[in-house]
């Protein structure tokens, strides 16, 4: 993605036995819906199909949101695939856009959650 080598932006990955099994980006990015916060947007969050419902991206979320939090990072966004909406849910973010399209991939909603 855009963005990818710059010294902000964060991969972070889940890992078994040494294999990826999930992935997701944290970009230096604001968002319109809240302006005046420090704030990091959350790309790319995906898990292995053979992996999904064990808790991997939760896991990955929560370990984005404590080394975000450690850089006093106020909060996390993205947007979610309508698909994805409760899963971020789960996660405890909150929907805060009406849905909008993204050519090719669909509606989506920005989701957000306060880190502190
Ligand atoms: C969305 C995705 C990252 C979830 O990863 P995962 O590792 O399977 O999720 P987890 O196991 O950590 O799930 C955490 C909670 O969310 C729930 N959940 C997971 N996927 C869900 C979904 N698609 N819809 C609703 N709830 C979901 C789980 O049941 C769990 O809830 P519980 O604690 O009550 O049991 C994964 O399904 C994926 O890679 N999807 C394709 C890519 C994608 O859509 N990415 C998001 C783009 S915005």
């Amino acid at each position: 993605m855009k963005g990818d080598h710059l010294k902000s932006t964060k991969h972070i990955g889940a890992f078994i036995d040494s294999k990826c099994v999930g992935v997701l980006s944290l970009f230096l990015a604001s968002t319109d819906q809240l302006s005046n916060l420090s704030q990091y947007q959350l790309r790319g969050m995906a898990v292995d199909p053979e992996h999904r419902k064990k808790n991997i991206g939760r896991k990955l979320a929560s370990f984005s949101e404590n080394e975000l939090r450690s850089r006093n990072v106020e909060v996390i966004w993205c947007n979610a695939r309508e698909i994805a909406v409760n899963f971020y849910k789960k996660l405890d973010f909150e929907v805060i856009s009406d849905e909008f399209h993204i050519p090719d991939v669909g509606p989506h909603y920005v989701m957000y959650k306060r880190l502190s």
